[in-house]
């Protein structure tokens, strides 16, 4: 029998990309899988909590013993998260939500000419901030998905967004990030400690974030 520290919790994790609808046949997205994410909610449930995975379009199968909702634009997963906030304990935003989309999006499909084409974006809502400025007594986590800088905005997201910690990965190094089925993050956390861990599974990652978590509840108490 598995020890089960979160039981009594609710858990609400966000994964996968979001994609953005330019005309009916096109879209703007990302590389990312939701292998991170779904890894989270599915520690986060073996460990006892009740799980809400918020997922983005992935080829993945929902995790036991854990409600996914399936939504696909980062306003769709502003919304639904926004839905769940106030009743969570714990909010985990690996998600890659597109920070632009098309500021118009054509009824019918766009014609080709011989000419270039310029698509006009638009900035998305940012769910992570605005889950910091309505922060009550929620452990918020997010992620940092940093090809430079790492360390430097990472802390930058902590602060500004008002996070608990935030889990950073350099996505240009081999064996982490996007599509992988391994990750090498730093866990930085608000009191100003961290934790760097080498290249492990994304299943020993979501361990070692929640491990992070439990620490923090236990310092809240
Ligand atoms: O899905 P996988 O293939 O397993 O890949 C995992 C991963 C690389 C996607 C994951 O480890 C990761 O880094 N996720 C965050 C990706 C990201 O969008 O990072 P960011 O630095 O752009 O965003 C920072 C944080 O703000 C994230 O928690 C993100 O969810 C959040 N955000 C971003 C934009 C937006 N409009 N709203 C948000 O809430």
């Amino acid at each position: 029998e598995k020890r089960k520290p979160l039981l009594g919790k609710s858990v609400l994790v966000t994964a996968g990309p979001t994609i953005e609808k330019v005309d009916p046949v096109r879209y703007f997205t990302n590389h990312s899988s939701g292998k991170m994410g779904y890894a989270i909610a599915e520690i986060a449930a073996e460990m006892g909590a009740s799980v809400v995975l918020v997922s983005g379009p992935t080829h993945l199968q929902s995790p036991p013993n854990v409600s996914t909702i399936r939504v696909e634009s980062a306003q769709e997963m502003y919304e639904t998260v926004l839905e769940y906030y106030e009743d969570t304990n714990i909010v985990i935003k690996s998600a890659a939500v597109a920070d632009y989309r098309p500021k118009h999006v054509f009824d019918l499909k766009m014609k080709k000419s011989n000419d270039d084409s310029l698509i006009e974006m638009e900035r998305t809502t940012d769910i992570l901030k605005t889950l910091g400025e309505q922060k009550k007594n929620q452990i918020l986590v997010g992620f940092a998905a940093e090809t430079n800088d790492v360390e430097r905005y990472a802390k930058d997201k902590l602060d500004k967004k008002n996070l608990d910690l935030v889990v950073a990965n350099n996505v240009t190094q081999e064996g982490a990030g996007f599509g992988t089925d391994t990750n090498i993050v730093t866990l930085y956390r608000k009191n100003g400690t961290h934790l760097s861990l080498p290249m492990m599974s994304k299943k020993d990652v979501a361990r070692s974030i929640i491990n992070e978590i439990i620490k923090t509840l236990e310092e809240k108490q």
